[in-house]
């Protein structure tokens, strides 16, 4: 793995709070980094080589050496851009408290300073990402922030119909969630496979699942497994050299898709228990306040799935539970309702997608690809399961 991406001739302040969540102890799962090693290894087999397992003290723009130090420096800036999102994010909701402890602009003190090192954290991330030298790969992340970014101002402007939408919702998650999950493993899959990235084209619209107008964002024409099949076409003039083995384009196409598919179905399955375990886990077990959404003026899947036994929910949820005791009430229905395992329900449904999608990757005989494949089944069981 890489060393920390944050150590830089920076002001101390800043490197605090852009470290926060990087720091042992308060790292988190580390999903993303996860997925994108083991969608790495599920297109082009292998795995590490113990070279590999040491520490890369080398700066962030130093072009990775080979396939799996390439694979690492994606992990790294997945995760990177999750933090990021992460220090925004606790701003924005004036969140106390993550991972068990201090928020970074409540131990920074400064909420200042936890915006700017979010951001410097994503410039650290597009260093890291320019080393990589793959068109495709920065389109697909640009792609990730961009969506990031729609997302919470979706979530926080939605009104209407939109608010209890079971669509909508859905679609915000993604935004949410889904893509840095879709994109970080369609760009694995693109740098593992091998081939793509130096042509400079557009990337995009070409896929085995695009164009269907009926299917959601993530795998419609505009989506990122369109949009890395697409790339996955382009060629492979001007990339550096990235498997000893590279997928045909077609092979590596449908990888890319695949692997999109995956990352975004996984993707929602945890939001969907995120916002399942907001009603249903105590706040010690979450790291984070619970019960915080409907405070917050969130409507999610719990609420929208136990409103059909409980309309009154409905009202509540169209006025963002903006009145004293909404919170209070809302927590209520959504156990009467059952809006709870409802939810979990719904995030199996999208866990068993995302191992669907795993059957369409090319077939494989190699022993470690079959491992990953394996892998990521049991990483989408265990999201569905997950109690904090
Ligand atoms: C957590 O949601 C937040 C996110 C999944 C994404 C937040 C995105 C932004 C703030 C946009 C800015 C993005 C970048 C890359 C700088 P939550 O509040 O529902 O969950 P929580 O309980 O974990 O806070
Ligand atoms: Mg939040």
């Amino acid at each position: 793995m890489r060393r920390c991406a944050v150590e830089a001739a920076a002001p101390a302040p800043l490197v605090a709070a852009a470290s926060h969540f990087l720091r042992p102890g308060a790292a988190g799962k580390r999903l993303r980094p996860a997925l994108v090693l083991l969608v790495g290894t599920a297109v082009a087999g292998g795995g590490p080589a113990p070279a590999d397992l040491e520490v890369d003290t080398r700066p962030p723009g130093a072009p990775p050496l080979g396939p799996r130090r390439r694979l690492q420096a994606l992990a790294e800036v997945a995760e990177t851009i999750h933090v990021a999102s992460l220090l925004h994010d606790d701003v924005i909701d004036a969140a106390a408290t993550r991972r068990g402890g201090a928020a970074a602009h409540v131990a920074v003190g400064s909420a200042k300073v936890a915006v700017l090192a979010g951001d410097f954290l994503l410039a650290r991330a597009s260093l890291t990402l320019a080393a990589l030298r793959h068109h495709g790969v920065t389109a697909l992340m640009s792609r990730a922030i961009a969506d990031l970014v729609s997302g919470e101002v979706a979530q926080a402007t939605a009104s209407g119909e939109d608010l209890v939408s079971l669509a909508s919702y859905e679609h915000r998650a993604y935004l949410k969630t889904g893509t840095l999950f879709a994109n970080a493993a369609a760009g694995a899959a693109l740098l593992a496979g091998g081939g793509g990235g130096g042509g400079g084209g557009r990337g995009g619209g070409v896929g085995e699942e695009a164009g269907a107008s009926r299917l959601p964002l993530w795998a419609g024409p505009d989506g990122p497994a369109a949009a890395a099949a697409g790339w996955a076409l382009e060629g492979t003039a001007g990339h550096p050299p990235a498997s000893p083995a590279p997928l045909s384009p077609p092979d590596l196409a449908a990888a890319a898709a695949a692997a999109a598919s995956f990352g975004a179905s996984l993707g929602l399955a945890f939001q969907v228990v995120d916002d399942a375990l907001d009603y249903s886990s105590p706040a010690s077990l979450l790291g984070k306040p619970a019960l915080a959404d409907a405070a917050g003026g969130l409507v999610t899947a719990p609420v929208l799935l136990a409103l059909g036994a409980q309309p009154e929910l409905g009202a509540l949820a169209r006025r963002r539970f903006k009145r004293a005791g909404d919170p209070g009430r809302a927590a209520e229905l959504v156990r009467l309702g059952g809006g709870v395992p409802a939810a979990r329900a719904l995030a199996a449904r999208h866990a068993a997608d995302a191992v669907a999608a795993l059957g369409r990757l090319p077939p494989t005989t190699d022993p470690a690809a079959m491992m990953a494949r394996a892998a990521l089944a049991e990483m989408a069981g265990r999201v569905v399961e997950r109690v904090q």
